[in-house]
């Protein structure tokens, strides 16, 4: 089975919209972008993936990522 993940699925916002959110604020961590964006406040499941993003800038995922992969 083909692995895509491209948002956080609790509340429906890509990862490319939080992209453009760190290009257009000086959101740098999950808990910032949550100022600006809404996701992220249920299962958090999505939160290794959003700090994959803000640390290379990959808005598609074709793995599993986890908290150990990307720790806070
Ligand atoms: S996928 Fe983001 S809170 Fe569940």
């Amino acid at each position: 089975m083909a692995v895509h993940i491209d948002r956080c699925y609790c509340f429906g916002t890509t990862f490319a919209e939080l992209k453009d959110v760190v290009a257009s604020t000086d959101a740098v961590t999950v808990e910032e972008l949550q100022d600006y964006a809404v996701f992220g406040h249920n299962c958090k499941l999505c939160h290794p993936y959003v700090r994959r993003m803000l640390r290379t800038e990959q808005v598609v995922f074709h793995e599993i990522v986890t908290a150990e992969d990307e720790p806070e």
